[in-house]
């Protein structure tokens, strides 16, 4: 018996696994109290959930909003294990994906059809706790039935694919349009592929990391370069997947004419850089921000199907929920792509 199931059994059967973050930035597998839903809640058993930058971010630095001590996971999809009394659409066996985003609904960019920039968010594995569990709460409506045939780490790559969703959204439309997408991660390659589906007229894919190019190339993305490998080409749309300066002044410098940067890449709050505003006045060019996947997610899991080998293709690694650190320390290295952690489910 393991470390962690015995630290299970110590505590009964209402005891649960999670992983959880010290304010110390300390991982641990701790035993707590299995949550039961509240009214308009749902439990979910996760089976598979995505580690991604904002996790890592929790792990080593803190992210904003952040409520320490933590249970994160925030990319996942499992089956519904309870629901609360007033909820209707789902019910237990489900097998969901979840929007991972709490929102209140009443404030003004809730109403006005933001409900990524509500003031009062509370993101799952974030604000409240997440799925790096045997057992999460989730609002019912945050909860997605998806067929479990899908797989369950594509059905876990639905809440990034949403963001991509609204990143694509954001730039006004892909369609014979040539695409520059800044950094081959998960972010990178998945608004890739879509691109593609979506008729763009070209797609290339830059990344220093040319271990990345390798599983670009397995998710069907062929015109694959390094970034000082692009000639003077010049595209009509960006997108800034890799998350640091360099990425963002070189993409601003391949925007052809009426071009437009999309800004995906999470930076450092205090990070600046210099942009040529001659060049933005010049070419009339535009650069907006794409944040969190808004309404996006029910379009995510009905656009998953279309590119769900592409998908697949994107994990590189997969390790037991329990081994959460060693998960993190292997994402260090800078080769992986995606990372999921699987659940052996709860053992009662
Ligand atoms: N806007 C959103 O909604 C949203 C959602 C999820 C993640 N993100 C952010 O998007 C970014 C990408 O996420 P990810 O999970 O794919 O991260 P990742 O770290 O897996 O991938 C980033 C890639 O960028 C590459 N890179 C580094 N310097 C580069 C350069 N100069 N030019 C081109 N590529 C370069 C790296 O080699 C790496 O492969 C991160 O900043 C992440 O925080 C944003
Ligand atoms: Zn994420
Ligand atoms: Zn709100």
């Amino acid at each position: 018996m393991s470390l962690t199931d015995k630290l299970f059994e110590r505590n009964g059967r209402d005891a649960m696994r999670a992983i959880e973050v010290g304010e110390d930035h300390s991982i641990s597998v701790i035993a707590v109290a299995v949550p039961t839903p509240a009214p308009g809640e749902v439990i979910v058993s996760p089976v598979c959930c995505g580690i991604c930058g904002t996790d890592l971010h929790i792990v080593r630095h803190g992210f904003p909003g952040t409520r320490y001590p933590v249970i994160p996971g925030h990319e996942f999809a499992g089956h519904v294990t309870a629901v609360g009394s007033d909820v209707r659409d789902i019910k237990e066996g489900d097998f969901v994906a979840v929007d991972p985003n709490g929102t209140c609904g009443t404030c003004r960019w809730c109403k006005a059809g933001r409900p990524n920039l509500c003031l009062n968010l509370f993101p799952l594995g974030v604000a409240r706790p997440g799925a790096f569990a045997d057992f999460v709460a989730v609002p019912a409506r945050n909860a997605y039935r998806v067929p479990e045939s899908i797989g369950h780490s594509v059905a876990a790559l639905i809440e990034p694919l949403a963001c991509v969703l609204n990143a694509v959204a954001a730039s006004g439309g892909v369609k014979d349009r040539t695409v520059l997408v800044m950094g081959a991660g998960t972010m990178g390659l998945l608004l890739a592929v879509v691109c593609r589906k979506l008729e763009a007229a070209s797609v290339t894919v830059c990344d220093p990391a040319v271990g990345k190019h390798a599983v670009a190339r397995k998710a069907g993305i062929e015109n694959v370069a390094m970034p000082d490998g692009l000639g003077s080409s010049l595209f009509e749309v960006v997108f800034e997947a890799a998350g640091v300066a360099p990425a963002l002044v070189a993409g601003v410098g391949r925007l052809d004419a009426t071009g437009t940067l999309v800004q995906v890449g999470v930076h450092n709050e205090e990070d600046r850089v210099g942009l040529p505003p001659f060049l933005i006045y010049e070419k009339e060019l535009r650069i907006v921000g794409s944040n969190s996947l808004a309404d996006k997610f029910p379009a995510a899991v009905e656009f998953m199907p279309d590119i769900r080998d592409e998908a697949s293709a994107l994990v590189t690694d997969t390790y037991s929920a329990w081994d959460f650190a060693a998960a993190v320390d292997n994402m260090a290295k800078g080769a992986s792509v995606k990372t999921l952690l699987t659940f052996p489910g709860p053992s009662r």
